[in-house]
């Protein structure tokens, strides 16, 4: 058992205790960012003459020579040691000598593992953003390939009105690219640095902490040093945006996972990307897509557990917050998997154009347009209404579509139709026509496209 603590003690802490108190277990996960906040410290440590100069040398060297050695798979992180910070200590002080105690001089372990955290969070924020990107980027290239692709566009997963597939897919891309707008505004707020704010009252050394914020990458120090031991705001808007991420990819999967049903059969997952069934031998399961539809429920747990835990704390630094990196490093792991997962699903993912234009042609989607045609004749929108829905009926009793129906039939009931009903109501009229913005028709889509296009090359 190696502590940071042991003067005021006279007994060994219960084994059981230690086991249950240590973080090391998954603290070492950012051994990376520990190291660089350290660097820092100990550069201004140096700079306002805390620590000589060759102190400052010594120790910077050591710090270097430990982050090498753990990358390079030299020095392994060892469960003897409480945490992350007191295995950086303990060798480094072991490897260089009394210079290494000074390290930790107008530091806490709170300000710095508040430090770590908000430098994980970051680069992980950036990470995520990147996949994001790729996400986006591939979603643009469907929408490009599909402007003509016609399909169904439901409501009540009832077929509505006809759409495109491209139109369908650039539903995605807007919330997609919300979510990297959330990215960024969380990576904005929480761009401060805790480091100097001490265990909770900051310190009586002559700390520069717009030196270290500027060293480290931040916009400036923390205003209240309390606050910046005790603050995982960001922890919860990451969590919270995390799952608003997963939502977006559930709900595609769900629809990906409906469309390669065999009553649908508008999609084939490549062979890649499904697997079969040890009984079943026909079978091929969209299992990735139902995965990644089950694990938004471990995201959002992250969330909860973690508005629990924050909710009851009193200022300021209380250990229940040590509760923040293990569901929080999942979280992470799952989207970044389920991101780079989705969009490969999605990259080697077969559409049948034929299958979704038959499926939109065949479910009445072209109703709304029938009364539109009658209105555009002349006829008020709510009688149009009521002679479509007899058309409908008969059709449904004659089991054809309204294009199938004879101009006989259509003149029976109304005879304001004339031949070019069915010019009117083809599938093609139906969605080309819809060009206010943001529809599905092609003049509208090309508008859409190039922003898109451009907000790509921008970023
Ligand atoms: N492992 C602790 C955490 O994750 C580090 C801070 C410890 N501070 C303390 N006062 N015990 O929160």
């Amino acid at each position: 058992m190696a502590q940071l603590w042991g003067g005021r003690f006279t007994k060994e802490t219960d084994k059981l205790v230690y086991a249950f108190n240590a973080s090391i277990s998954f603290d070492q996960k950012f051994y990376e960012q520990d190291i660089r906040g350290s660097l820092a410290h100990v550069a201004m440590l140096g700079r306002q003459g805390i620590i000589t100069e060759e102190e400052m040398n010594a120790i910077t060297e050591g710090l270097k020579g430990i982050l090498a050695d753990v990358k390079e798979g030299r020095l392994s992180i060892t469960s003897e040691y409480e945490d992350i910070h007191s295995f950086v200590e303990a060798v480094l002080t072991e490897r260089i000598g009394d210079a290494g105690k000074k390290l930790h001089t107008g530091r806490s372990r709170n300000d710095q593992v508040a430090l770590d955290m908000k430098l994980f969070v970051r680069d992980e924020i950036d990470e995520i953003d990147g996949l994001l990107l790729e996400l986006l980027r591939r979603l643009y290239t469907l929408m490009e390939e599909h402007t003509g692709t016609v399909m169904p566009g439901f409501t009540h997963l009832q077929k509505a009105q006809p759409v495109t597939l491209a139109h369908h897919v650039g539903a995605y891309f807007e919330m997609f690219r919300r979510d990297r707008d959330r990215m960024h505004d969380i990576r904005r707020r929480m761009n401060t640095c805790p480091l100097g704010a001490g265990a909770l009252a900051g310190t009586t050394y002559p700390l520069d902490r717009e030196y270290t914020a500027e060293l480290l990458g931040f916009d400036g120090p923390t205003r209240n040093s309390m606050d910046s031991v005790s603050d995982r705001d960001y922890v919860i808007e990451l969590l919270s945006a995390l799952s608003t991420i997963m939502m977006h990819l559930s709900r595609f999967c769900e629809e990906i996972i409906i469309w390669n049903s065999n009553e649908y059969r508008f999609v084939e997952i490549d062979d890649a990307y499904s697997t079969g069934s040890s009984i079943m031998p026909q079978k091929k399961n969209p299992d990735i897509a139902e995965l990644i539809r089950g694990k938004t429920g471990r995201v959002y747990g992250a969330l909860t557990q973690m508005l629990s835990t924050m909710k009851g704390l009193p200022l300021a630094y209380n250990k229940d917050m040590q509760e923040d990196k293990e569901l929080t490093f999942d979280a992470i792991d799952t989207v970044k998997g389920c991101l780079a997962l989705f969009t490969g699903m999605i990259s080697t993912m077969g559409f049948r154009k034929d299958v979704m234009k038959r499926s939109a042609a065949k479910g009445f989607t072209n109703a709304t347009d029938a009364a539109d045609y009658l209105v555009k004749n002349g006829v008020p929108f709510r009688d149009a209404h009521g002679i479509i829905g007899r058309l409908v009926l008969l059709c449904i009793e004659k089991d054809c579509s309204l294009d199938e129906l004879p101009i006989s039939e259509y003149q029976a009931i109304c005879p304001v139709f004339k031949e070019d009903i069915y010019e009117a109501i083809s599938m093609e009229t139906c969605v080309e026509t819809r060009n206010t913005i943001g529809a599905p028709g092609r003049e509208a889509m090309q508008q859409v496209l190039a922003m898109c296009r451009e907000y790509l090359q921008n970023n």
